[in-house]
């Protein structure tokens, strides 16, 4: 049977952007966006036209450029919203507009002064007034993760029957735990009349570190759309990481789920958006950080020399990684000294090795880590008889 797929909705240049201090001009913007068409997501959100002269020209130029993707332009359940989305990225290829409002009580309560009648009247009149621009037109119901499950159900069949393609189910606090988050998509599922005529999206933020085990959860339970952005970047503690939601689903081959992604592409696409956004990958960010394929204690290289699966689950090429790297600190051994000393031209014997290592070590014990210069400097004071090489 072949895998279902499951589509990426990349919005690092919207919900991304949105980090304080990380703006990007318009050039900025369309050198990731290329690169995010030629990464293979199957949506990138350009940006929120109406929310300055700026972004509109962003989206506008980056709805040019981008030949596969579809090109989506974020608007509130207002009018003029979507009809300057709906200019902006009109001369996309394959254009989309993502109207959406709040569906919780605190939203409708403290934001709309509203009620749960009128939100849904909001919710069908901007569907179908995006409906007349475009024919994809996802809905996002703000603040999902805290809606009443019937309630929800209640929007989504409403904007289904309005025209939406799409359903987004924000967790926009990034408070469910997986079970709740997998289980609001499941019951969405079987209780939405009508709702093979839509995709459910996974739309989740990481404020308890649970928004890539919460969009896993979602396309387990039934969604084939989760948003997420290059490394994890966007509001408060961030979205969903991109590189993490591919990876898993192609490490776990039995969830018969997959995106097209160049998982290949990765590690760069990770670099030029970090660098762009003046924001540091931290070094144990999973799959993209500097340590993700490093290892540095003694049990863990001998294992990882002998054979690299031992300890890693990830080939490090699969995501543009050069190879796995054996860090020397205190903590290693002598086969990871042997491995890095034989790496600059060294073939130590096996007493050479000992004795060498006592050296090693006190050197170690001096600074963070070893590099290869300091191996040079170890084996020429390490009365072994061997000259350096250096
Ligand atoms: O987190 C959220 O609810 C959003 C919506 C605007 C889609 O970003
Ligand atoms: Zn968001």
């Amino acid at each position: 049977m072949g895998k279902d797929k499951v589509q990426i909705f990349d919005t690092t240049l919207r919900d991304g952007e949105q980090v304080p201090g990380c703006k990007l001009d318009t050039k900025q913007k369309l050198v990731i966006a290329e690169r995010l068409d030629e990464l293979g997501v199957d949506v990138i959100e350009a940006g929120f036209p109406i929310s300055s002269p700026g972004d509109f020209k962003s989206v506008n130029e980056i709805a040019k450029l981008v030949k596969n993707a579809t090109v989506c332009g974020l608007t509130r359940a207002v009018k003029k919203d979507i009809e300057v989305a709906a200019e902006a990225i009109k001369v996309a290829q394959k254009p989309r507009i993502h109207t959406g409002i709040g569906t919780s009580d605190s939203h409708i309560k403290y934001k709309f002064n509203s009620t749960r009648e009128k939100i849904i009247e909001r919710a069908v009149e901007a569907v179908a007034y995006a409906k007349t621009f475009v024919e994809d037109v996802e809905f996002y119901a703000e603040d999902a993760g805290r809606t009443d499950n019937e309630f929800l159900a209640q929007v989504c069949e409403a904007v289904i029957k309005a025209g939406a393609t799409v359903l987004n189910i924000p967790d926009t606090t990034g408070y469910c735990l997986p079970e709740e988050y997998g289980a609001k998509m499941k019951y969405l599922t079987e209780n939405v009349k009508d709702i093979d005529k839509a995709i459910l999206s996974c739309h989740c933020h990481n404020d308890l570190g649970l928004a890539t085990a919460n969009s896993i959860s979602g396309v387990i339970n039934g969604a084939r759309q989760i948003e997420c952005t290059i490394n994890g970047i966007g509001e408060r503690a961030g979205n969903t990481s991109l590189e993490e939601v591919v990876m898993i689903l192609r490490q776990h081959p039995y969830l018969n789920l997959d995106t097209g992604i160049n998982s290949k592409l990765l590690y760069d696409t990770s670099q030029m958006v970090s660098q762009k956004m003046g924001m540091p990958v931290q070094p144990n960010k999973a799959i993209v950080g500097s340590n993700a394929f490093a290892h540095s204690s003694g049990i863990h290289q001998d294992g990882v020399i002998k054979q690299r699966e031992t300890y890693e689950i990830i080939d490090p090429h699969d995501v543009g990684v050069n190879e796995s790297s054996i860090v020397l600190t205190a903590r290693s051994g002598r086969a990871a000294l042997a491995y890095r000393a034989k790496n600059v031209g060294y073939e130590l014997t096996k007493l050479q090795l000992d004795e060498v290592y006592k050296n090693f070590l006190k050197f170690a014990d001096r600074q963070k880590e070893i590099m290869d210069d300091d191996i040079h400097k170890i084996i020429e004071t390490s009365n072994v008889g061997i000259e350096s090489i250096a």
